[in-house]
């Protein structure tokens, strides 16, 4: 499989389903997270083997706050834990890590870490890996318009200028080539206000395996999906 080939460049993941696979086995929610952080590290390096240009994966949503508080915290502490044990070998495989989200919700420890990671990987060439922490896709696109008004207040933007690509560039992902394909594991087939403006020519896949089971081989599977698809973007062939 050539991926520059496939046209495939930018692979969004919707990593759901880790409560119930623990649920499953008896055990609490949290240990599914867990496990799936695992299936994050399985996914980033074949990403880096397939040469994918950029990953992003959905963690928290700016909904999942109204889960019970222990269950908030104890994704905040995996989040932590997995940035401080891995942030030497994201740079070593020459990631760039960018966490998208409103971080400024994140207790001032998780901020730092978030800001340090991101700036130590940050002239990285290889993968762009995005976090979307406390991310929601009407979050981002608000946040969007709240810059574009602040830059015409300030007379730096006219409102004609405001176009599809100059509006993509008021967003989380700024820059980013566009959203080729969506992943969802878990079973649900909605998006959960993962990348709203960003997925309007994605393909979708939905697969009923659970996070911490997705394996590479499902993640192939995805991808051969995503191969067999004729993308047409409202053209006729
Ligand atoms: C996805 O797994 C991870 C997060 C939302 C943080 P879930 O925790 O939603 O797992 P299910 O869907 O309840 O099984
Ligand atoms: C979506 O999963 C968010 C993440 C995977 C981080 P949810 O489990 O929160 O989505 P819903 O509640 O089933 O829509
Ligand atoms: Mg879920």
């Amino acid at each position: 499989m050539n991926i520059k080939k496939i046209n495939l460049h930018h692979i969004a993941i919707i990593m759901d389903g880790n409560g119930r696979w623990a649920q499953k086995r008896g055990k609490i929610r949290t240990l599914g997270h867990k496990e799936g952080f695992k299936t994050v590290k399985k996914i980033i390096k074949f990403s880096i083997e397939k040469k994918i240009k950029i990953l992003t994966l959905y963690a928290f949503s700016t909904e999942n706050w109204k889960r019970p508080r222990l269950e908030v915290i104890e994704l905040m502490n995996l989040f932590l834990f997995a940035l401080k044990k891995e942030i030497k070998n994201i740079n070593k495989y020459n990631i760039q890590l960018k966490i998208i989200g409103n971080v400024d919700s994140f207790s001032k420890n998780l901020k730092n870490y978030i800001y340090q990671s991101e700036k130590i990987t940050s002239n990285n060439t290889g993968l762009i890996l995005n976090i979307a922490a406390n991310y929601g896709g009407r979050w981002d696109i608000l946040e969007g318009i709240k810059k574009i008004i602040l830059a015409i207040e300030k007379g730096d933007l006219k409102v004609s200028q405001i176009k599809e690509k100059k509006f993509s560039q008021y967003l989380s992902t700024a820059n980013l080539l566009p959203v080729d394909l969506v992943i969802r594991t878990g079973g649900e087939k909605r998006i959960s206000n993962f990348l709203l403006w960003e997925i309007a020519y994605s393909e979708l896949y939905f697969t009923d395996i659970l996070w911490p089971d997705f394996s590479v081989l499902d993640f192939e599977e995805a991808i051969n999906f995503f191969i067999s698809r004729k993308r047409r973007f409202g053209k006729i062939r």
